[in-house]
């Protein structure tokens, strides 16, 4: 039930605008009163304008913003008094519609408007709330919508069919209300609903009003109900659930990549898990989407996986790549029965995929994208256990449907987008990301839209690495996970942890590293042992893991079309330079490097491409440059400590020092798709020193 959280003290006098803002977030902080991204609210305030004339403003939600965090810039402002004649015309385009409101911007400089400005424009009322209450979309998802939600509000509510948002739908709006002022709220068919107040306070009231009693008629008749059907298949062991989708989801991901990279997300909350051990989940699941809103996010069907646990994991991977085709063939056959001249394709590959016993895997174009698709379709079954609950769910018809996923103002919302970066839908896991060369590396390929995996022996420096790629690129753009690379189970479960996390990994990035060296006759087998253990072996592993994967989430995609990966070694000038006084860790780093070429010769049939960079002399922002390193380098050298940095520039062809974020842009070149045919490669980055010129 939406809880009244409007704070008298907190929004004491607060004036118009800030109302808005306010009234705007707590609507949001309830995502069962309106959807993220979804809804929008509205103020009608008189302002002077830029010449000091006193002119009526309408400040609208902008498009793409989302009620719960959005702040007065993401309001857009226009002139109403032009906006008001339109009530006179018969038909608007929706392009005539953007293309009028476009001229009638109040100040320059602020987003565009929502595509439903023209319902907040016509109604008379100061402050406006349109929202898709999941109560109230239960109602207008039922069979008989008006009917049923007159028996909650009776001649209080006026009541529109599902029509496209647009200009007709805002003229039947204000039409109903004008000609019926006792009107409390509009209820649209198959969307949402419309309140209105003449403060802040007493509009959002209103809203949080009519969803109560919506929802308390909908408690009421589902009381002792078995909504979803009998329990067919109960939740496995979180333990089981987690083993058997890191075996499954790098497949999914596989098939929902064909496109565009995917990223994965799932769900095992309770109310998912029991959703998809219902009786009738199957059919529910298939019947449509409730409203546009839903729709765009969650595509018109789930993919439901008839699959149970008695079945086993080799049965799931099998009825998983049946199902995705079949769902993509499904899809193809949906946009050709509906499509009009011009209409291009979208990607076919499922949202939402609902599996029994394990949960819900969304697909999404980022992390972000992902876990809206998750949230959405929590709406969606409680929208849907509404509708069961007093009546039978109606969901938008295909055509409805189409004409929503098709819609040229949703597809050019899409086309503003900025166009892909090198990495987007891509994840990276990084070894040492925690530091130095690593962490560069991390914000590099962040930067080229990667999502990233810190995986180190130093969980607290990747958590803060992770934190702050998040702050800087966005909803979970990197984890943290604990890892010594010398441990084979700690490196399965990183890998596990990024599957879990993403559905899989693209790029490898073994990094992980110490340095250190002696004179051959000081150097100890446990000294020897160390190199070996975290350099040879410890890259061996990762590797190795790296690579399962990778070929898993071919087993996903179309055998003509392996998506493969890149595997990057961080090797050092030592792997090919002789390192006088510190044989063990040169030994060590050569093993690298040959290890990167031989998984190179076996990674071609599979797309898997494997190369290296030769770093050196490295000091500002690493952390192997201990003291005792340090020391040693020196005194090899002959020279003093502080004299390091100088003596590596002066020993450089380019008489250069060479930094972390010099590494890291090699690194996002061998990794991305610039790269796309150089496999088994070797890229110095050391400033030039001869001993190393690769031959
Ligand atoms: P760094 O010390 O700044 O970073 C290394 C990271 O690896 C740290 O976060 C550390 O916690 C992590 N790490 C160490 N042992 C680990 C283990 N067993 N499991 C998981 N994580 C572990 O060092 P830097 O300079 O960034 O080095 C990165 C790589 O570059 C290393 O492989 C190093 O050998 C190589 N390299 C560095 C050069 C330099 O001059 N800095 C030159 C040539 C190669």
């Amino acid at each position: 039930m939406p809880n009244n959280l409007w704070n008298p003290t907190q929004a004491l006098a607060l004036p118009d605008l800030d109302g808005l803002v306010y009234r705007s977030n707590l609507l949001g902080a309830d995502r069962s009163v309106i959807n993220i991204y979804g809804g929008n609210t509205s103020v009608k305030i008189n302002k002077p304008d830029f010449a000091g004339r006193p002119t009526e403003v309408l400040y609208v939600k902008a498009s793409g913003s989302d009620v719960a965090t959005m702040r007065e810039k993401d309001f857009a402002a226009l002139r109403l008094a032009d906006i008001l004649p339109l009530m006179q015309r018969e038909t608007m385009t929706d392009e005539e519609m953007v293309s009028y409101l476009n001229h009638t911007a109040f100040e320059p400089g602020r987003p565009r408007q929502s595509i439903e400005t023209l319902l907040h424009a016509f109604l008379p009322f100061k402050h406006v709330d349109h929202t898709h209450p999941d109560a109230i979309i239960s109602l207008a998802c039922t069979t008989e919508g008006e009917a049923t939600a007159r028996k909650v509000f009776g001649k209080r509510m006026a009541w529109v069919n599902y029509i496209r948002p647009g200009f007709t739908l805002s003229k039947w709006i204000a039409q109903c209300v004008i000609d019926t002022p006792s009107v409390e709220c509009v209820v649209m068919g198959k969307h949402g609903l419309v309140t209105w107040g003449n403060d802040a306070q007493s509009c959002y009231a209103k809203s949080i009003d009519i969803i109560s009693e919506a929802e308390t008629y909908i408690n009421d008749k589902r009381s002792g109900k078995l909504i979803f059907g009998g329990l067919k298949t109960a939740a496995l062991e979180q333990a089981q659930r987690q083993a058997l989708l890191t075996s499954v989801l790098p497949i999914i991901r596989g098939a929902a990549s064909a496109e565009r990279s995917a990223i994965l997300s799932v769900d095992d909350t309770p109310t998912v898990l029991d959703f998809v051990g219902r009786e009738h989940a199957a059919t529910l699941s298939q019947l449509g989407a409730a409203c546009p809103d839903h729709l765009v996010h969650v595509k018109r069907q789930a993919l439901f996986v008839d699959w149970s646990p008695a079945e086993g994991g080799d049965a799931l991977k099998a009825k998983l790549k049946a199902s995705i085709t079949d769902y993509r063939a499904r899809y193809v056959d949906y946009f050709n029965s509906n499509k009009s001249e011009g209409d291009e394709l979208r990607d076919p590959t499922p949202r939402v995929v609902l599996i029994p016993g394990l949960g819900m895997v969304n697909t999404g174009k980022d992390a972000l994208n992902a876990d809206v698709s998750r949230q959405l379709y929590h709406r969606a079954i409680s929208v849907i256990g509404g509708s069961e609950a007093i009546g039978t769910f109606e969901s938008l018809s295909a055509t409805e449907a189409y004409g929503i996923e098709y819609w040229p103002l949703e597809l050019y919302k899409l086309k503003l987008a900025p166009p892909d970066r090198d990495l987007a839908g891509k994840v990276a896991l990084i070894t040492g990301g925690a530091s130095g060369i690593g962490r560069a590396t991390a914000y590099r390929l962040a930067q080229d839209g990667a999502h990233v995996v810190i995986a180190d022996i130093n969980l607290q420096g990747a958590n803060e690495v992770a934190a702050d790629l998040c702050k800087r690129f966005g909803f979970k753009r990197a984890i943290a996970v604990s890892c010594n690379v010398t441990d084979e189970n700690a490196v399965i479960a990183a890998f596990n942890a990024a599957t879990l996390a993403y559905g899989g990994v693209d790029i490898v990035v073994n990094n992980a590293g110490i340095a250190g060296g002696k004179p051959i006759e000081e150097t100890t087998l446990a000294d020897w042992q160390k190199n070996i253990d975290i350099l040879a072996t410890g890259y061996f592993l990762v590797a190795r893991e790296g690579f399962k994967l990778l070929k898993q989430q071919n087993e996903g995609g179309a055998p003509t079309r392996k998506r493969g990966g890149a595997l990057l070694f961080v090797c050092s000038k030592n792997s090919i330079g002789a390192g006088k006084g510190a044989a063990a860790y040169s030994a060590a780093k050569a093993a690298e490097l040959h290890l990167a070429r031989c998984l190179a010769e076996e990674g071609g049939e599979h797309a898997i491409r494997v190369n290296s960079v030769l770093p050196d002399g490295v000091i500002q922002g690493s952390n192997i440059w201990s003291s005792e390193w340090k020391e040693a380098r020196a005194k090899n050298y002959g020279i003093q400590t502080t004299e390091l940095e100088d003596f590596y520039r002066k020993r450089t062809t380019l008489k250069v020092n060479v930094t972390p974020d010099d590494i890291a842009e090699a690194i996002a070149w061998l990794v991305g798709p610039r790269s796309a045919k150089t496999t088994g490669g070797v890229i110095t980055v050391d400033g030039g020193n001869p001993t190393a010129y690769v031959r």
